[in-house]
């Protein structure tokens, strides 16, 4: 994805019939959560993983509920959303 200044590294997934988007960004060092292109998922399908130190993060909130940035979560990237197209809301981007 790419802002006007910015190239943002980034990831869609639909969740329990739900989008939501973040920044291929662990908190805990900055580097990209997958451990293979497009696997962001554990083994188990049920939590977002870090391929590096194997955090383990709530797919809805992005909130890390185990592993070294526990209680921290992945940022958020703002969707737009209609009948049947998905948009990032570029205006409503804020960048860490
Ligand atoms: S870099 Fe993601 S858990 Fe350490």
């Amino acid at each position: 994805m790419t802002s006007a200044s910015h190239i943002v590294d980034g990831f869609v997934l639909n969740w329990n019939d739900e989008f939501f988007a973040y920044q291929n960004c662990c908190p805990h060092t900055g580097v990209s959560l997958n451990w293979m292109p497009n696997q962001f998922f554990d083994s188990d399908s049920r939590l977002l993983q870090c391929g590096l130190h194997g955090a383990l993060f709530e797919p809805d909130s992005g909130l890390c509920i185990h592993g070294p940035c526990l209680s921290q979560s992945l940022s958020t990237l703002p969707l737009l959303e209609d009948t049947n197209s998905l948009y990032l809301a570029l205006d409503k981007l804020s960048l860490n």
